[in-house]
């Protein structure tokens, strides 16, 4: 058995996830990008030492913090990173908001890639920025950049900054060395900033690499903002922590400035705790997750072979993007909550064009996924 396997009882009044639904007593909640498992020992250790101190006042990371963040990216994908050019925060969305602000003017154009993860568009246009939409393309049972689309359209609208998310939430892409590059030359050509969110970068799968777009040349590293955390990758998103590096001094002052504007920047004490703990002893749970989770997907792929469910391949991220559109019902989400007690992401979170695609959220233990897999194969409208 699986450390994975484990239910973890998540009912309580303060879980989102598990919020109920009038009516249904047997909800399975496969939406939001939390999991349900218990996060490493070390985390949950150094949280509770911490909270027996029974002190919590302000922090501030200090070199434990530094040696923690850098040796992962090190040894997870060989990137050095200065400790000095992280910026510290309260979660990627406010990071990717405050570069925004810091680093375009009033009705600057900026550029995302949908289906995209919702709240990074809706930061785009909050902020009183013209937001450009490119859409990924289907290739077989894979999403691709559509360059040609990219490139006119960054032309076209003087486009002055790219929010790139890698791995990709929701359609599950690792980008290649060449999709990178390809991206990262584009926007050298138009001067433009890359906002990278690699919140999803611990979850890669068989024959897949993360590249943290930041570490692909020096010409991209001035240019770049990687935003980056603990939270997705240990279960511990509840404590809201991010990193957010930023090489360029000019670039990087400029978001520290505007962030102590807002008054929202910093670490609390659990997350830094719990972010120093997860980086300094997580890397066997997080291979072991890996492993889980792949079974987990391939699972999900080869039970629903052969419906009229398309199921996206998700080389990274534990998200599985399925396309109901063969299905014929109006509307997908609504459907499986209301036949199967399952509650889905609805498409329409991504792209106001994906209301017929479902997210699968497959980080649970495997015995719920094959549950959810029973009821929706019990459905004759998949069929
Ligand atoms: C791509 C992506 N970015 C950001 C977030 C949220 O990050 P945070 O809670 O640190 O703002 C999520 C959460 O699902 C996500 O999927």
């Amino acid at each position: 058995m699986s450390r994975f396997d484990e239910i973890v009882n998540r009912n309580t009044p303060e879980d989102i996830k598990y919020k109920k639904i009038e009516g249904i007593d047997d909800l399975l909640p496969m939406w939001v990008a939390d999991m349900d498992f218990r996060s490493p020992d070390e985390v949950i250790e150094a949280l509770v030492e911490q909270a027996k101190r029974g002190v919590f006042g302000y922090p501030e990371a200090d070199e434990s913090y530094d040696k923690a963040l850098t040796g992962w990216f090190k040894r997870r994908y060989g990137w050095d990173v200065d400790p000095k050019t992280v910026l510290k925060m309260p979660g990627v969305v406010l990071g990717i908001s405050d570069a925004i602000c810091a680093l375009t003017k009033e009705n600057d154009s900026i550029l995302i890639f949908e289906p995209l993860y919702g709240p990074i568009g809706r930061a785009v246009k909050g902020n009183g920025r013209n937001l450009v939409v490119s859409d990924l393309v289907r290739k077989g049972s894979r999403f691709e950049i559509d360059f040609d689309d990219f490139e006119n359209k960054v032309r076209e609208n003087n486009v002055k900054m790219l929010i790139f998310c890698n791995p990709h939430n929701p359609v599950g892409r690792v980008w290649t060395k060449e999709e990178l590059t390809k991206v990262g030359e584009i926007c050298l050509k138009y001067h433009m900033v890359i906002v990278c969110d690699e919140i999803h970068a611990d979850f890669v799968y068989s024959g897949h690499k993360h590249i943290p777009f930041a570490s692909l040349s020096e010409e991209i590293k001035k240019i770049t903002v990687s935003c980056t955390s603990a939270t997705k990758s240990f279960n511990i998103a509840g404590i809201q922590a991010a990193n957010i590096i930023i090489a360029d001094d000019t670039m990087r002052r400029a978001v520290d400035r505007y962030a102590l504007t807002t008054g929202a920047y910093g670490l609390n004490i659990m997350g830094l705790v719990a972010t120093r703990a997860a980086y300094t002893y997580g890397d066997k749970w997080m291979d072991e997750l890996n492993v889980y989770l792949e079974g987990n997907i391939a699972l999900v792929k080869s039970r629903l072979a052969g419906t009229k469910l398309k199921v996206t391949d998700t080389e990274g991220t534990y998200l599985v993007w399925i396309d109901a559109s063969e299905m014929g019902v109006e509307d997908p989400y609504k459907f499986f909550l209301d036949r199967a007690h399952i509650k889905f992401s609805d498409g329409l979170f991504f792209s106001k064009k994906a209301g017929q695609f479902i997210r699968m959220n497959a980080a649970c233990p495997r015995s719920i996924v094959n549950e959810a897999l029973d009821r929706m194969l019990k459905l004759p409208e998949i069929r």
